[in-house]
């Protein structure tokens, strides 16, 4: 969350950087605000609310200067005013942060009893100030800024200009990304690859405890040991042109209609058709020797896990356990040796998966991930990654990284079945298939968006709506639920569909819709019957289904799927329930790609 941009060029720097944030705001979008040094002087500009709002104040009043820092806020010491947002500054220094500083009240104490003055209720204030406090001792910067690390406990990326200094800036990574972007004549820091790109493609991912000093021509690494290291340059393929909405309305939908394409590219790099297999990226481990796979992730990346642990189980015989990242470390889980710990994430960045990557890590886990973003902290702590090929997903409600990440779970799932001789060549070529209709019945469903839309539209004064499902599709219910919370800030839940008679059925009348999902055949009847009992109590039943003639007369509405085999209707599922939930939202006006209080990528506990 927040995300933060660098720049010591040798042009004007507001405007590359208005550019920057403008990718970066995906990261939180409470505040944002700039700084450059001009004549050795820092000045800067800050606006709560989205980019626009600064974009206007810079226009009434511009901010000249080749070098200056910029920030976009996900709020988490002090409410998203003018005060509270970055760049933090004093006559001396400026400063951009990303993360927490979890000592900051002890600091601040210090300083208040040193006589600072704090303009804000930031933590990121206080290491603005314990800065300036190290230069007003007469610490040299590169030493200041050391002193000032060295007192800083918690996550951080840091990015820092000092007064006077035209050709110098730090950057600092503590459990927060940070990125150097390597330019000529210039170079540059930023939260990721999608900072950077238009500014530079060759990249250095900067390590934990990693500090840096820049100049415009060179730069030097330090690692927490204050030792001088050198780290790889990366070449980066994330384009600024690929971050555009095109024709569409909303990033959000965009991302949903591209899934036909993103879902066949991701299943092209795991499955191979003609021959009727599936190949993964050369393998640290024998998948044959896997006792137990442990999967982790965070919101939708978790719905999707526990997708994936209904086929590992039914397919592969390989016991799973799926736990949320943020509950996982903390319950001490007990690892099965040799065991396979499987980490998704759409950013690769999430704070908790991240630490359950490294939990694992140390429990003696293979560790792999499946992430969207290449370069990621993730990808790169993994033995094994397991790219999901998607594309830039810029809107903070998942959609595109759902479907491509349950593309290469199900390619994983062959592949661990055929390995453990659960299943034979000639499974494994017909789940294959299976799975290369994906894309076309995707497309399908999409071109009746209409329907969905009209149904959306309906449901979209509901105060509450309920999501139920069975089985493999109860994580779908909930995935539902999910989406539409967060983008239309309706109440919503998801349900096994059998569990609704233990208590929330309580909930039914005749103003709350129910999404019934039930593709036939499997547990379809006994979730028919469920929607029966709400029917009953007067629930309006939205069934979503390849049923035909609907299920009964009293049914408020449904919406005809195509019928498909088990491995992919939880893919073609996801689809009517994005559709719900974006139309839902449009309907009730609110914005779509930045819902409130939101972030695309969390990278605080
Ligand atoms: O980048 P990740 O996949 O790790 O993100 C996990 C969740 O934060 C994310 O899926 C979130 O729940 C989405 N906003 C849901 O639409």
């Amino acid at each position: 969350m927040c995300g933060i941009i660098g720049i010591l060029g040798s042009n004007p720097a507001v405007p590359r950087m208005l550019e920057s944030l403008k990718r970066l705001e995906y990261r939180g979008y409470d505040s944002a605000g700039v700084a450059t040094l001009d004549g050795g002087k820092i000045d800067r500009r800050r606006a709560p609310g989205k980019l626009e709002a600064l974009t206007s104040a810079l226009a009434q009043d511009p901010l000249p200067g080749n070098v200056g820092i910029g920030h976009t806020r996900w709020a988490t010491h002090g409410e998203p005013t003018e005060a509270n947002a970055h760049p933090h500054a004093t006559d001396k220094v400026a400063i951009v942060h990303n993360g927490i500083i979890e000592n900051f009240k002890a600091l601040k104490d210090s300083l208040l009893a040193d006589g600072a003055v704090f303009e804000g209720e930031t933590d990121t204030e206080v290491v603005a100030r314990l800065l300036t406090r190290e230069l007003n001792n007469g610490a040299a910067p590169r030493e200041a800024f050391q002193a000032t690390l060295a007192q800083l406990e918690g996550a951080f990326a840091l990015c820092v200009m000092i007064a006077g200094e035209e050709n110098l800036m730090f950057g600092a990574r503590e459990g927060s990304p940070l990125v150097v972007g390597l330019g000529t004549g210039e170079n540059y820091l930023g939260s990721d690859a999608m900072a950077l790109a238009g500014l530079s493609n060759r990249l250095i991912y900067l390590e934990e405890g990693d500090w840096v000093e820049l100049s415009r021509d060179d730069y030097q690494i330090f690692d927490r040991a204050n030792q001088l290291v050198a780290r790889p340059v990366s070449i980066s393929q994330v384009a600024a042109t690929m971050i555009d909405k095109g024709n569409h309305r909303h990033f959000m939908q965009k991302e949903i209609y591209e899934q036909p394409t993103v879902v066949a590219q991701t299943l092209g790099r795991y499955l191979d058709p003609n021959a009727g297999t599936v190949r993964l990226p050369g393998m640290p481990f024998d998948l044959a020797d896997i006792p137990k796979v442990t999967l982790v992730a965070c919101g939708t990346s978790f719905y999707a896990a526990q997708v994936a642990r209904y086929w590992i189980e039914k397919i592969a015989r390989v016991p799973v356990e799926v736990d949320i990242a943020s509950e996982f470390r903390y319950r001490d889980p007990v690892y099965a040796d040799g065991g396979l710990a499987l980490f998704i994430s759409q950013s690769g960045e999430t704070m908790d998966t991240l630490a359950a990557l490294r939990h694992a890590k140390e429990g003696g886990q293979h560790v792999a991930s499946i992430v969207n973003v290449l370069g990621s902290t993730m990808a790169r702590e993994s033995d094994l990654v397991l790219p999901m090929h998607a594309g830039p997903e810029v809107g903070v409600a998942s959609t595109k990284a759902f479907t491509c990440s349950l593309s290469v779970l199900a390619s994983f799932t062959i592949a661990l079945a055929e390995a453990k001789g659960q299943i034979d060549a000639e499974a494994v070529s017909g789940y294959v298939n299976e799975l290369e209709r994906a894309p076309a019945l995707m497309a399908k469903i999409l071109a009746n968006d209409e329907e969905i839309e009209a149904i959306a539209r309906d449901i979209a004064t509901a105060q509450d709506i309920l999501f139920v499902g069975r089985g493999i599709y109860f994580p779908i219910a909930m995935e539902g639920a999910l989406k539409l919370k967060e983008i239309s800030y309706i109440h919503a839940e998801g349900y096994a569909a059998g569990e609704l008679k233990h208590g929330p059925i309580a909930l039914i009348d005749e103003h709350v819709p129910v999404i019934g999902i039930a593709p036939n055949g499997g547990l379809s009847e006994k979730t028919v019957s469920n929607l029966q009992e709400i029917m009953a109590r007067k629930g309006k039943v939205v069934l979503l289904s390849d049923m035909e003639g609907g299920v009964a007369d009293d049914m408020y509405a449904q919406f005809k799927m195509p019928s498909a085999g088990d491995l992919i209707t939880p893919i073609l599922y996801a689809l009517p329930v994005q559709l719900l939930s974006y139309y839902a939202a449009v309907e009730k006006g609110t914005d779509v790609d930045m819902p409130r209080n939101l972030a695309k990528s969390v990278t605080v506990e």
